[in-house]
This record gives structure tokens, C-alpha cells and sequence, in this order.
């Protein structure tokens, strides 16, 4: 069957057919994928019904996988999903839902910041690609800002003036909004900043886009209050809502994303409902800049 897709956000996000995630890919599908996340950044499958071990091997037929160790509040033996899975649920490993004060679930509530995914690791991620496996009955969709357009947006002063910024971005910064500074001094080791560039050009259509996640919390070289009040600006402006799509997901939707050129955030449900989400994630390329 050949894939095709349709434009479905304001100016990326398309909804794809012609997909079929039980089946081994053949290359032309792999390209057309290729090609439909590099036009649109934002591409959704729907009725997929999938295990565990398809979604994997979908992901792999698109590139190597990045693994989700040691990124949660989770300790290795309470995982609920091999490392291949980032666990994107409410659910522990008995699949009972976290009780509303449990830390594990209060750090995974920082998924509701705007953000990028592992935007905190030295190699950040390439494509996230989200199954929903079961959904609240309301709520709990997830939306999705283009920082491409948000970038062409911005006026000629800024982009000078952002244009070799370098930002550091760890879990703790975007957990400290929240007001969540309960880290152990392991959790803190773990989570130290890393270096990112505030603008990034797509390796496959050259273009720039913006690189923001609630992750950073400081510009090298800057005041930190400074820093966070101009990033803070920049993400305002980045996901006014003609930069946004919102997904309202059906069970058996997978969508998946370009972290480089996009940012999402999960929104809130009513906290005693299972949410089983599960996220295979290709790795990136290299860094985005230097480390210490
Ligand atoms: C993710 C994520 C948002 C959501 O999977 O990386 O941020 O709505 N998910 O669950
Ligand atoms: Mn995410």
C-alpha cells in the first residue's frame, strides 16, 4: 500500500495511511517515512495494533533506539517495561496507578512543562514515536509546537542575538518549576546539566529551528534569572497556538515526532485513570555542541 499523508496542524503535524506496524517495512516505506517526518515533524498512525516487540521493531526499522535508563524517578528493579521503553504511564509495575502523592509521579507530571525529549542527555533524542495503549476518559491529549515556524517567526534582532547561544538543560531545572526539588544526591549526580545550542539547523532540510525545552534553566555566559526570563519569552512565543497541534488520542494511535524541530507537552487527566503510554525513542545523531 502506498503511504500517503495529509496535512492535519497549522503548519506541520500530518496524519499518515498506508502503514500497517505488524508488517516488516519495506524501503520505500521507510523512506516515505523518512521523508513525511521530514516535511511535517509531526506524523500520526492511527489503528495500530501493536505489541510491545512490533512497536520495537518499527522503531528499529527507522534508525538505532536510544534507552531510558536511569532518566525516571523509577528504580531499575521497579520497572515495568524493558529499558528499550520509555514508560510514559501513570502506572507501576503491578499496573496500579501511581497514588496521587507518589514522588515517581510528581517528577512524570513535569512531562506537562513544553519540552523536547532528552534534551538533558549529551546526545539528545531524534524521533519519539508514542503508542496509547489505554486513555482517561478525558483529557490527557498531548500537544505539539513547531519550532521551525516559531524560529521564522522571530524577528532579525533575535535570531542575531540567539544565534551561537549555548543552554544547559537538566531534569532538575524543569522539576523546579514545578516546585519539585526532592532529588537524592545520586538523583542530582545523575541528573547534571548538560550543553545544548538554542538553535539548531535540521540535518535534512537545513533549516533552523529553535531548541527550547523546560529543561534549560540557564544561557552560558548569562545572569540565570536573565537566562530564564528571555527563555521563558522564547517559549511563550514558540507555542502560541498557530505554532500548535493538539492530539486527542484514540486507543492504537502512535504518533510520532522530531524532537529537533518540535516541542510537546502532555495535559493533565483525572488522576486515579489509567494512562498507558508507551514511547520508543530513535537516538540522535551526536551532540548539539561541545561538553565541558
Ligand atoms: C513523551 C511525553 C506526553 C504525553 O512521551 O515523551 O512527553 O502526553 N508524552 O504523555
Ligand atoms: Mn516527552
Amino acid at each position: 500500500m502506498p503511504v500517503t499523508t495529509r496535512q492535519i496542524g497549522p503548519c506541520f503535524a500530518a496524519e499518515v495511511e498506508g502503514v500497517n506496524m505488524t508488517k516488516p517495512l519495506s524501503e520505500e516505506e521507510v523512506d516515505a517515512i523518512h521523508a513525511g517526518m521530514n516535511e511535517h515533524a509531526v506524523l500520526v498512525f492511527h489503528d495500530q495494533d501493536i505489541d510491545d516487540e512490533q512497536q520495537l521493531a518499527f522503531t528499529q526499522s527507522l534508525g538505532d533506539i536510544e534507552h531510558a535508563i536511569g532518566t525516571s524517578l523509577r528504580a531499575p528493579d521497579e520497572y515495568r517495561l524493558p529499558t528499550s521503553f520509555a514508560d510514559v504511564s501513570n502506572l507501576d509495575k503491578h499496573n496500579n496507578v501511581y497514588a496521587r502523592d507518589d514522588r515517581r509521579r510528581l517528577f512524570a507530571i513535569g512531562n506537562r512543562l513544553w519540552h523536547s525529549d532528552s534534551s538533558f542527555k549529551v546526545i539528545p533524542a531524534k524521533y519519539s514515536l508514542l503508542h496509547a495503549r489505554s486513555i482517561p476518559s478525558k483529557g490527557g491529549n498531548t500537544e505539539f509546537a513547531d519550532m521551525r515556524a516559531a524560529y521564522d517567526a522571530l524577528d532579525a534582532d533575535t535570531r542575531a542575538e540567539i544565534e551561537g547561544l549555548i543552554c544547559e538543560h537538566s531534569q532538575i531545572f524543569s522539576r523546579q518549576q514545578l516546585g519539585f526539588t526532592d532529588f537524592t544526591d545520586e538523583e542530582r549526580e545523575r541528573f547534571k546539566p548538560v550543553r545544548q545550542r538554542l538553535v539548531r539547523t535540521h540535518p535534512a532540510t537545513g533549516r533552523k529551528s529553535l531548541y527550547l525545552a523546560s529543561h534549560a534553566g540557564g544561557i552560558l555566559g548569562w545572569p540565570v534569572p536573565e537566562a530564564r526570563a528571555f527563555l521563558r519569552d522564547l517559549v511563550e512565543h514558540a507555542t502560541q497556538r498557530q505554532f500548535v497541534y493538539a492530539h486527542k488520542w484514540t486507543v492504537g494511535d502512535l504518533v510520532m515526532w522530531d524532537n529537533r524541530r518540535t516541542m510537546h507537552r502532555a495535559r493533565p487527566f483525572p488522576a486515579h485513570e489509567p494512562r498507558d503510554m508507551r514511547r520508543t525513542t530513535l537516538m540522535g545523531d551526536g551532540p548539539t555542541v561541545a561538553q565541558v
